[in-house]
């Protein structure tokens, strides 16, 4: 199975299908890795306001001296600025820390809040020009349902947490089915699941490494992925994984991995039926 380096959009834009993961990189960290992200080959860039270092991220853009069309920037409105007044006022904020005048994805990071409302300000936005795409983050099929029966723009992407142990593949072939694309954060269970027995295995087996076999078998089954790295290697070594494939045995090993849990410790039914319960459509 050959699959590209790039994926496109329902709205038409292509997208790489491995982004740089922003996500508990902190200070000069973030910065750096940046640059040596963009040295590596990465043109997706992947942060949130709740990140905490959009300043670092755009001063990092800034110093590698990349034309700015070259990159794929997105961030995302935390759930507490989902409220009637202030998603605009802080997607301005987001776009002043990054130090850009537009952004090239914005998401909302959580299915709570003021969905439909939130949802409207983007649109508003990426008419405007300021967003060139917008998408969702953590949405399972039900919260989907009930934007997509009010919104004017279809999400492109939604990005959900999405690894060996948790999978979440009832989400993803919704999306599959919506024509949205499918997006794994934590595609490597933050690190945990690497030293998983049957990766460790098959990384032998391949002559890759556990998390380019994680990789590959996110890209496999249609997902794009934002592996999360401050380091060089590890960063050239997850956007190395379009040169083998992954037998369709191996791919079937791995889904029996799924445990239904997160490493947080809780079972994600319970949490999404309660953030459901929570959510204003
Ligand atoms: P580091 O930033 O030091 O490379 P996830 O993307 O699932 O959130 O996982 C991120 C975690 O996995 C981070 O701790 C990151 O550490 C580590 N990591 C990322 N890529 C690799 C890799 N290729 N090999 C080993 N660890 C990795």
């Amino acid at each position: 199975m050959k699959i590209e380096k790039t994926i496109k959009l329902n709205n038409g834009t292509e997208i790489d299908r491995v982004g740089l993961g922003f996500w508990e990189s902190r200070g000069s960290e973030a910065e750096d890795a940046v640059c040596y992200g963009i040295e590596a080959g990465y043109r997706r860039i992947d942060t949130a306001a709740y990140y905490k270092n959009e300043p670092e991220v755009g001063t990092g853009i800034r110093k590698c001296g990349i034309d700015r069309k070259e990159l794929f920037v997105a961030t995302k409105l935390w759930y507490t600025d989902m409220c009637e007044g202030r998603q605009e006022e802080t997607f301005y904020r987001s776009l002043e820390r990054l130090g850009l005048d537009y952004v090239d994805m914005y998401y909302l990071h959580w299915p709570i809040g003021e969905v439909t409302k939130s949802w409207r300000v983007l649109e508003k936005l990426c008419e405007a020009g300021k967003i060139r795409t917008i998408s969702v983050c953590n949405f399972q099929p039900v919260h989907l349902q009930k934007l997509l029966a009010k919104a004017n723009i279809c999400p492109a992407v939604n990005q959900i947490e999405s690894n060996p142990h948790f999978q979440q593949n009832a989400a993803v072939e919704f999306c599959q089915r919506e024509g949205i694309v499918p997006e794994a954060w934590g595609p490597l269970g933050k690190g945990s699941d690497l030293s998983l027995p049957l990766l460790v295995q098959l990384a032998q087996k391949y002559e890759k490494t556990p998390a380019q076999i994680i990789l590959r078998w996110h890209l496999q089954r249609g997902l794009t992925v934002i592996p999360k790295s401050v380091n060089p290697d590890r960063m050239a070594q997850n956007l190395d994984v379009f040169d083998f494939e992954l037998e369709e045995k191996d791919m079937d090993a791995i889904y029996t991995l799924e445990t239904g849990v997160t490493k947080r410790g809780y079972p994600a039914q319970y949490r999404y039926d309660a953030v459901c319960a929570e959510t204003e459509f």
